[in-house]
Protein backbone atom coordinates (compact mmCIF):
# COMPACT_ATOMS: atom_id res chain seq x y z
CA UNK A 1 0.00 0.00 0.00
CA UNK A 2 1.54 3.10 -1.18
CA UNK A 3 0.82 6.24 1.21
CA UNK A 4 2.95 9.28 2.88
CA UNK A 5 4.91 6.82 4.70
CA UNK A 6 6.24 4.51 1.97
CA UNK A 7 9.80 5.79 2.21
CA UNK A 8 10.11 5.91 5.86
CA UNK A 9 8.82 2.46 5.88
CA UNK A 10 11.04 0.95 2.95
CA UNK A 11 14.18 2.70 5.46
CA UNK A 12 12.39 0.58 8.41
CA UNK A 13 12.76 -2.49 6.44
CA UNK A 14 15.78 -2.13 5.02
CA UNK A 15 17.13 -1.27 8.63
CA UNK A 16 15.40 -4.92 9.95
CA UNK A 17 17.38 -6.55 6.96
CA UNK A 18 20.86 -4.96 8.09
CA UNK A 19 20.15 -5.83 11.36
CA UNK A 20 19.61 -9.27 10.63
CA UNK A 21 16.18 -10.07 9.56
CA UNK A 22 16.67 -12.76 7.23
CA UNK A 23 12.96 -14.16 6.25
CA UNK A 24 12.00 -12.17 3.28
CA UNK A 25 7.93 -13.08 4.42
CA UNK A 26 8.30 -11.21 7.26
CA UNK A 27 10.21 -8.24 6.28
CA UNK A 28 7.06 -8.18 3.10
CA UNK A 29 4.67 -8.11 6.08
CA UNK A 30 6.18 -5.22 7.41
CA UNK A 31 6.61 -2.81 4.62
CA UNK A 32 3.05 -3.60 3.82
CA UNK A 33 1.17 -2.83 6.85
CA UNK A 34 0.94 0.97 7.79
CA UNK A 35 3.06 1.47 11.39
CA UNK A 36 2.08 4.85 11.49
CA UNK A 37 -1.75 3.58 11.83
CA UNK A 38 -1.61 2.08 14.81
CA UNK A 39 0.45 4.64 17.07
CA UNK A 40 -0.87 8.25 17.98
CA UNK A 41 -0.95 11.00 15.92
CA UNK A 42 1.30 12.62 17.66
CA UNK A 43 3.86 9.78 17.61
CA UNK A 44 3.51 9.60 14.07
CA UNK A 45 7.02 10.95 12.82
CA UNK A 46 8.26 8.32 14.97
CA UNK A 47 6.18 5.56 13.48
CA UNK A 48 9.06 4.10 11.46
CA UNK A 49 11.87 4.61 14.27
CA UNK A 50 13.03 0.31 13.72
CA UNK A 51 13.91 0.52 17.46
CA UNK A 52 11.42 2.91 19.20
CA UNK A 53 8.53 1.75 21.16
CA UNK A 54 5.54 4.44 21.48
CA UNK A 55 3.13 4.81 24.14
CA UNK A 56 -0.62 4.03 23.02
CA UNK A 57 -2.59 5.07 26.41
CA UNK A 58 -3.30 3.19 29.03
CA UNK A 59 0.47 2.68 30.41
CA UNK A 60 0.80 0.31 27.29
CA UNK A 61 2.99 0.40 24.45
CA UNK A 62 3.72 -0.63 20.63
CA UNK A 63 6.61 -2.51 20.52
CA UNK A 64 9.68 -1.70 18.42
CA UNK A 65 9.73 -2.82 15.10
CA UNK A 66 13.23 -4.53 15.27
CA UNK A 67 11.35 -6.88 18.39
CA UNK A 68 8.36 -7.31 16.40
CA UNK A 69 10.14 -8.37 13.36
CA UNK A 70 12.87 -10.64 15.85
CA UNK A 71 9.92 -12.34 17.50
CA UNK A 72 7.69 -13.07 13.94
CA UNK A 73 10.84 -14.25 12.56
CA UNK A 74 11.44 -16.73 15.84
CA UNK A 75 8.34 -17.89 15.23
CA UNK A 76 8.80 -19.69 12.29
CA UNK A 77 5.71 -18.98 10.73
CA UNK A 78 4.02 -21.02 7.62
CA UNK A 79 1.08 -19.75 5.60
CA UNK A 80 -1.30 -22.41 7.04
CA UNK A 81 -0.56 -22.29 10.66
CA UNK A 82 -3.15 -20.38 13.59
CA UNK A 83 -1.65 -18.53 15.72
CA UNK A 84 -2.22 -16.91 19.19
CA UNK A 85 -1.00 -13.32 19.99
CA UNK A 86 -0.98 -12.67 23.98
CA UNK A 87 -1.21 -8.51 24.26
CA UNK A 88 -2.92 -7.16 21.36
CA UNK A 89 -2.15 -3.72 22.50
CA UNK A 90 -2.51 -1.38 19.56
CA UNK A 91 -3.30 -4.20 17.33
CA UNK A 92 0.23 -4.14 14.93
CA UNK A 93 1.91 -7.45 15.53
CA UNK A 94 -1.62 -8.88 14.75
CA UNK A 95 -1.91 -7.16 11.63
CA UNK A 96 2.03 -8.48 10.46
CA UNK A 97 0.98 -12.15 11.41
CA UNK A 98 -2.44 -11.67 9.60
CA UNK A 99 0.08 -11.23 6.06
CA UNK A 100 1.72 -14.76 7.23
CA UNK A 101 -0.70 -16.76 8.49
CA UNK A 102 -4.15 -18.57 8.22
CA UNK A 103 -5.85 -17.10 11.50
CA UNK A 104 -4.81 -15.21 14.24
CA UNK A 105 -6.39 -15.13 17.33
CA UNK A 106 -5.14 -12.39 19.76
CA UNK A 107 -6.56 -11.50 23.83
CA UNK A 108 -6.04 -8.51 25.43
CA UNK A 109 -7.18 -7.67 28.88
CA UNK A 110 -7.51 -3.76 28.30
CA UNK A 111 -10.94 -3.43 26.95
CA UNK A 112 -10.56 0.32 25.31
CA UNK A 113 -7.15 -1.18 24.08
CA UNK A 114 -8.42 -4.55 22.21
CA UNK A 115 -11.83 -2.00 20.85
CA UNK A 116 -9.53 0.29 19.08
CA UNK A 117 -7.22 -2.35 17.73
CA UNK A 118 -10.31 -4.06 16.14
CA UNK A 119 -10.96 -0.66 14.86
CA UNK A 120 -8.13 -0.47 13.12
CA UNK A 121 -7.86 -3.81 11.67
CA UNK A 122 -11.24 -3.49 10.46
CA UNK A 123 -10.57 -0.08 8.56
CA UNK A 124 -7.67 -2.23 7.45
CA UNK A 125 -10.30 -4.95 5.78
CA UNK A 126 -8.00 -7.58 7.86
CA UNK A 127 -10.12 -9.38 8.31
CA UNK A 128 -8.28 -13.00 9.92
CA UNK A 129 -7.73 -11.42 13.37
CA UNK A 130 -10.03 -12.51 16.22
CA UNK A 131 -9.87 -10.19 19.06
CA UNK A 132 -11.02 -11.46 22.85
CA UNK A 133 -10.38 -9.17 26.05
CA UNK A 134 -9.19 -12.03 28.62
CA UNK A 135 -6.44 -12.51 30.61
CA UNK A 136 -4.40 -13.54 28.52
CA UNK A 137 -1.79 -16.00 29.93
CA UNK A 138 -4.91 -18.57 30.30
CA UNK A 139 -4.52 -18.39 26.21
CA UNK A 140 -7.66 -19.37 24.54
CA UNK A 141 -8.43 -23.01 24.91
CA UNK A 142 -11.25 -23.22 22.80
CA UNK A 143 -9.18 -22.23 19.59
CA UNK A 144 -6.39 -24.10 20.80
CA UNK A 145 -3.73 -25.87 19.81
CA UNK A 146 -1.59 -23.06 18.16
CA UNK A 147 1.43 -23.52 15.91
CA UNK A 148 2.73 -20.91 16.99
CA UNK A 149 1.73 -18.40 20.54
CA UNK A 150 3.38 -15.17 20.73
CA UNK A 151 3.24 -12.97 24.18
CA UNK A 152 4.19 -9.53 23.88
CA UNK A 153 4.17 -8.99 27.27
CA UNK A 154 7.18 -9.47 30.04
CA UNK A 155 6.06 -13.10 32.51
CA UNK A 156 7.61 -14.03 34.95
CA UNK A 157 8.10 -17.71 34.01
CA UNK A 158 6.29 -19.86 30.82
CA UNK A 159 2.62 -19.72 31.42
CA UNK A 160 1.44 -23.15 31.79
CA UNK A 161 -1.91 -23.06 30.24
CA UNK A 162 -0.16 -21.82 26.94
CA UNK A 163 2.31 -25.19 26.69
CA UNK A 164 -0.47 -26.69 27.09
CA UNK A 165 -2.22 -25.08 23.61
CA UNK A 166 0.66 -25.49 21.69
CA UNK A 167 0.53 -28.11 18.87
CA UNK A 168 2.80 -30.57 18.34
CA UNK A 169 6.41 -29.12 17.09
CA UNK A 170 4.79 -25.16 17.70
CA UNK A 171 6.91 -22.81 18.95
CA UNK A 172 6.15 -20.40 22.08
CA UNK A 173 7.96 -17.02 21.90
CA UNK A 174 7.73 -15.21 25.13
CA UNK A 175 9.62 -12.69 26.75
CA UNK A 176 10.87 -14.10 30.75
CA UNK A 177 12.57 -12.02 33.38
CA UNK A 178 12.04 -9.12 35.03
CA UNK A 179 8.60 -6.92 35.59
CA UNK A 180 10.60 -4.95 33.33
CA UNK A 181 13.87 -6.01 31.86
CA UNK A 182 13.38 -9.81 29.88
CA UNK A 183 15.12 -12.51 27.59
CA UNK A 184 13.19 -13.33 24.20
CA UNK A 185 12.43 -17.05 24.99
CA UNK A 186 11.60 -19.68 22.58
CA UNK A 187 10.09 -22.73 23.67
CA UNK A 188 9.56 -25.64 20.84
CA UNK A 189 7.18 -28.55 21.99
CA UNK A 190 8.47 -31.87 20.71
CA UNK A 191 6.03 -34.07 22.32
CA UNK A 192 6.24 -34.60 26.16
CA UNK A 193 9.40 -32.59 26.17
CA UNK A 194 9.83 -28.65 25.32
CA UNK A 195 13.30 -27.23 23.85
CA UNK A 196 14.65 -23.78 25.27
CA UNK A 197 16.44 -20.98 23.79
CA UNK A 198 17.42 -17.59 24.51
CA UNK A 199 16.75 -15.07 21.48
CA UNK A 200 17.96 -11.49 23.05
CA UNK A 201 17.50 -9.19 25.31
CA UNK A 202 13.93 -7.25 25.67
CA UNK A 203 11.99 -4.77 27.58
CA UNK A 204 8.71 -5.42 27.64
CA UNK A 205 5.53 -4.01 30.09
CA UNK A 206 4.57 -6.88 32.20
CA UNK A 207 1.99 -9.75 31.54
CA UNK A 208 -0.89 -9.25 34.48
CA UNK A 209 -2.96 -12.36 35.01
CA UNK A 210 -3.33 -15.33 36.74
CA UNK A 211 0.00 -17.00 35.66
CA UNK A 212 2.06 -13.65 35.49
CA UNK A 213 2.45 -10.71 37.47
CA UNK A 214 -0.30 -9.70 40.02
CA UNK A 215 -1.74 -6.30 39.19
CA UNK A 216 -1.44 -4.69 42.77
CA UNK A 217 2.21 -5.03 42.75
CA UNK A 218 2.98 -2.80 39.74
C1 LIG B 1 3.83 -4.23 24.63
S1 LIG B 1 2.08 -4.21 24.62
C2 LIG B 1 1.70 -5.17 23.19
C3 LIG B 1 2.02 -4.57 21.90
C4 LIG B 1 1.17 -5.15 20.79
N1 LIG B 1 1.52 -6.53 20.51
C5 LIG B 1 1.20 -4.28 19.59
O1 LIG B 1 1.51 -4.76 18.48
O2 LIG B 1 0.89 -3.09 19.74
C6 LIG B 1 1.59 -5.41 25.85
C7 LIG B 1 0.10 -5.61 25.91
O3 LIG B 1 -0.14 -6.77 26.71
C8 LIG B 1 -1.31 -6.55 27.41
N2 LIG B 1 -1.40 -7.53 28.51
C9 LIG B 1 -0.71 -7.57 29.68
N3 LIG B 1 -1.07 -8.66 30.39
C10 LIG B 1 -2.01 -9.32 29.65
C11 LIG B 1 -2.76 -10.51 29.83
N4 LIG B 1 -2.65 -11.29 30.92
N5 LIG B 1 -3.63 -10.88 28.87
C12 LIG B 1 -3.79 -10.13 27.75
N6 LIG B 1 -3.10 -9.00 27.52
C13 LIG B 1 -2.21 -8.60 28.44
C14 LIG B 1 -1.20 -5.10 27.86
O4 LIG B 1 -2.44 -4.57 28.26
C15 LIG B 1 -0.64 -4.48 26.59
O5 LIG B 1 -1.63 -3.99 25.75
Amino acid sequence: MRDGFSYRREQMVSALRQSGIQDHRVLSAMAEIPRHYFVPPEWRHQAYSEDVSIHIGEGQTISQPRVVAAMTEAAALTAEARVLEVGTGSGYQAAVLSRLVQFVFSVERIASLAREAKGRLDALGIENVSIKVMDGTLGWRAQAPYQAILVTAGAPSVPEPLLDQLAEGGRLVVPIGERRQQVLTVVERRGDRVRRSELQGACFVPLIGRHGWEESSE
